[in-house]
């Protein structure tokens, strides 16, 4: 058994990546009783109590492990740590901050941590720092991004992988068999997924934006600013943004963008976050189905 599946405790080296706000016991149930590692997300919950109702509802729906990301810019995550390990989590992932004050944490708590890291020397450092496995994340992946240029996941695992001794979860660009399969041989012991199970029968996306990452053709996103801040955001190339690019420019189309959630489905300035790899979805499927057919 791989050192990665020995710290989730799950089948299949299969981790569900966080989706911002998005937060659906019955999507990482789903995941974990298909045998991967659901996660839920709660780097942007600001009540205690909020966390400690979505531990409860996961609970009610599965047995099987899982875990949940913790963002390290929110100033509860030490207090959301401790309700982690009291419901029995063993493993988080953590992202967004320098990871060096929390590991010790996380470690003290009997849990064990892996860390998200976008490039190299991230990388190198969070090993430094202690932490006990990477997500290491390819520039075609959904979410949020430098504004660095960036490498893809074909180059960036193998190169992690090079330098690092930790186990390594691969992300970005995975959707089915042959990217999971291609993950393994680049060094990855496991791999991290987001748009694929954003495309999926139990997520709790609105249609709309289901239905976008379905039309998403090759080359179908692009990476939009966050107004006054370092970071990027992929996006679906919708109609109302491919329109506001040619008239305004990319500052006008990321100032009136909507990023309410629930905005996402009334709203045609919505901002639909999904990977390149929408282009290889066709289908909404049950979680079980893609991670049976993933590990095939
Ligand atoms: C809309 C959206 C929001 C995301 N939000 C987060 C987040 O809050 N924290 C995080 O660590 N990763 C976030 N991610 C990244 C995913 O967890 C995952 O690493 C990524 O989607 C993998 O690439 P893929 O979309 O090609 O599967 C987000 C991804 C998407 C599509």
């Amino acid at each position: 058994m791989s050192e990665l599946l020995k710290m989730l405790g799950c089948r299949y080296p299969i981790i569900q990546g966080p989706v911002g706000m998005f937060n659906s016991p019955r999507m990482v149930a789903a995941v974990s009783e298909a045998g991967g590692y659901g996660l839920l997300a709660v780097g942007f919950i600001n009540e205690a109590d909020t966390v400690r109702k979505l531990l409860d509802d996961v609970r009610s729906l599965t047995d099987k492990p899982f875990g949940a990301n913790i963002v390290l810019m929110n100033p509860n995550s030490r207090e959301y740590l401790k309700i982690l390990a009291d419901a029995g989590v063993k493993t988080v992932t953590t992202s967004v901050g320098s990871p060096r004050d929390i590991y010790p944490i996380i470690h003290d708590l009997g849990m064990h941590g892996i860390h998200v890291v976008l490039a190299l020397a991230h990388a190198v450092s969070a090993v430094k720092a202690g932490v006990d496995g990477l997500v290491v994340v390819g520039s075609e992946a959904g979410g949020l991004r430098s504004l660095n240029s960036e490498s893809s996941t074909m180059v960036l695992v193998p190169l992690v992988a090079d330098f690092v001794k930790v186990p390594i979860v691969a992300a970005g660009g995975i959707a089915d068999f042959r990217g999971y399969r291609a993950a393994l041989a680049l060094g990855a012991q496991g791999v991290q997924i987001g748009t694929r199970f954003l495309a999926s029968a139990e997520s709790p996306a609105a249609e709309p934006w289901k239905q976008a990452i379905l039309d998403c053709p090759d080359g179908g996103t692009s990476l939009i600013p966050l107004p006054n801040m370092k970071l990027a955001q992929r996006l679906i190339l919708t109609p109302w943004i491919q329109k506001r690019l040619s008239e305004a420019g990319l500052e006008t189309v990321s100032a009136e963008l909507e990023r309410n959630p629930a905005k996402i489905g009334s709203d045609e300035r919505a901002a639909l976050g999904a990977g390149q790899v929408g282009a290889l979805i066709r289908d909404i499927k049950p979680i079980a189905q893609i991670i049976r057919e993933m590990v095939s």
